[in-house]
């Protein structure tokens, strides 16, 4: 016969992701003592206004605006507040007061994420930490626990709901990029500041995460190098779709060189793949992360990257952990950064790269653009040219360049020679091809 003990769970923030998990706890409090041999008992939800309107109706006695005195004595505390402050502060003071600790705060992992874990490491207490990249999809105890005996090499998707929602209505509905963000607003997708999604910190962060976990390295938001959407216009867009590809907002984590010359490359940028991909099927606010790892070769994890009751699901998973290991006694698995390899800047990165010219419609112009790529040392794979007309009702020829795998650093130096030269009157966009 079990002894099933309770355990006090203290949940800070009420809204989109902390209100599901609320009810979750409360209505699900029977089947949850079963799986983890625990009563969970929801001590309080810390809010910033107890009287705001809330998706699901909770217990108006749970709800405080006091999260310190909320910690003090509980066994889990589970943070969904967001951003930095007051949250790093509050997981501090509950670790120090021996609670193991959940949270959905990739914002606050990719920036304070190796001075949380050593906190944690010096109690002994855990930090889950599932919902913070990729909403529902397990990805995080993957790359922890399943994968732990293995290699990762590389890991590469799409983890930002809100820029695949907005490329997506732009390729499939010829959308501008503005009308697809105010619906991605109003389905509640974007990030309260939007900047975050558009610019690329959000995936930035997740990234930063995936790859401190699959390298055993710290990386945080700092290391990555990010490029957002803000860029991309319908043109490009739409050039990409004539071409068979289509653009999306990519993560990709990846180990370059071997030995004592091993580095990590962290970066998020749009990017171009053949719509032949399994990426290019990934529609509308979902999410899809591929790893590639030594021994267990090409895996893909799919679905909704964001939403409250689906990120609800991520938390609870990582609740019914945390409450067992209570019950089994014992430290929870911790961080294992002592792969502590540097991490490259974006000029030493290698792949390939779709390059639009307009240029002068001349005798020599494609020549002159043909040794610009052979002096650099990159290779041409495609070269297409079309005549269009500019604003000023001149011709002018479009050339669009597909380029063979290329060091980033020799191909930037191209397009800044190009970008000078007389023949090019403008370049139209240049993008990195992935997933080739
Ligand atoms: P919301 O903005 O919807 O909710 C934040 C909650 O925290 C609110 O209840 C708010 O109180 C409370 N809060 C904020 N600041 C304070 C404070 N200083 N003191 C007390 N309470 C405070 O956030 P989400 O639910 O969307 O996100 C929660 C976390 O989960 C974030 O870290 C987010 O990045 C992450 N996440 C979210 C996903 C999503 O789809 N929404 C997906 C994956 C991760 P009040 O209600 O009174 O204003
Ligand atoms: N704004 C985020 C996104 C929410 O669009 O993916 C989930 O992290």
């Amino acid at each position: 016969m079990i002894d099933h003990r309770t355990l006090r769970v203290a949940l800070l923030g009420a809204g989109s992701v902390g209100s599901q998990v609320a009810n979750l706890l409360i209505e699900r409090a029977d089947e949850l003592e079963e799986r983890t041999g625990a009563r969970l008992e929801l001590s309080g939800i810390a809010v910033r206004d107890v009287d705001a309107p809330r998706d699901v109706e909770l217990p108006r006695e749970l709800l405080t605006t006091d999260a310190s005195q909320l910690i003090l004595g509980s066994d889990i505390v589970i943070e969904l507040m967001g951003g930095i402050e007051p949250a790093r502060t509050l997981i501090l003071e509950a670790l120090n007061s021996g609670a193991d600790v959940v949270t959905g705060n990739k914002a606050l992992l990719a920036t304070h994420g190796a001075e949380i874990f050593d906190a944690a490491d010096q109690v002994g207490a855990s930090v889950s930490y599932e919902a913070a990249v990729a909403g529902a999809i397990p990805i995080i105890r993957p790359l922890k626990d399943s994968l732990a005996g293995d290699r990762v090499k590389r890991i590469f998707g799409i983890v930002n709901g809100s820029t695949n929602y907005i490329l997506d209505r732009m390729d499939r509905d010829g959308l501008s990029a503005d009308e697809a963000m105010s619906i991605a607003a109003e389905l509640g997708y974007l990030e309260a500041d939007p900047t975050l999604d558009v610019e690329g910190y959000d995936a930035a962060q997740k990234a930063a995460i995936l790859a401190s976990l699959a390298f055993h390295t710290t990386v945080s938001i700092d290391d990555v190098h990010r490029e957002g959407i803000t860029s991309v216009t319908g043109e490009m867009v739409e050039s990409a779709r004539r071409a068979g590809l289509v653009i999306k907002l990519l993560a990709v984590c990846e180990r370059l060189g071997e030995g004592d010359d091993e580095s990590i490359s962290v970066r998020v940028y749009p990017a171009l793949i053949s719509r032949e991909h399994p990426l290019a099927s990934v529609r509308g606010g979902n999410n899809a992360v591929f790893v590639e790892a030594e021994a267990a070769g090409d895996l893909m994890f799919y679905g909704a990257g964001a939403g409250g009751i689906q990120t609800a699901s991520a938390v609870m998973g990582d609740v019914v952990s945390a409450a067992r290991r209570h019950i089994a006694g014992g430290v929870g698995v911790g961080e294992s950064p002592r792969g502590d390899l540097p991490v490259a800047p974006i000029g030493a990165i290698v792949t390939r790269y779709q390059i639009r010219l307009e240029v002068s419609d001349e005798p020599g112009a494609l020549e002159a653009i043909a040794r610009a790529f052979s002096a650099g040392g990159v290779s041409l794979a495609t070269v297409e040219q079309t005549t269009i007309e500019t604003d000023d009702g001149a011709p002018t020829a479009q050339i669009v360049i597909g380029t063979h795998r290329a060091h980033e650093e020799d191909l930037s130096d191209i397009v800044a020679a190009l970008a000078a030269s007389e023949v090019v009157e403008r370049v139209a966009s240049v993008l990195r091809v992935e997933g080739e």
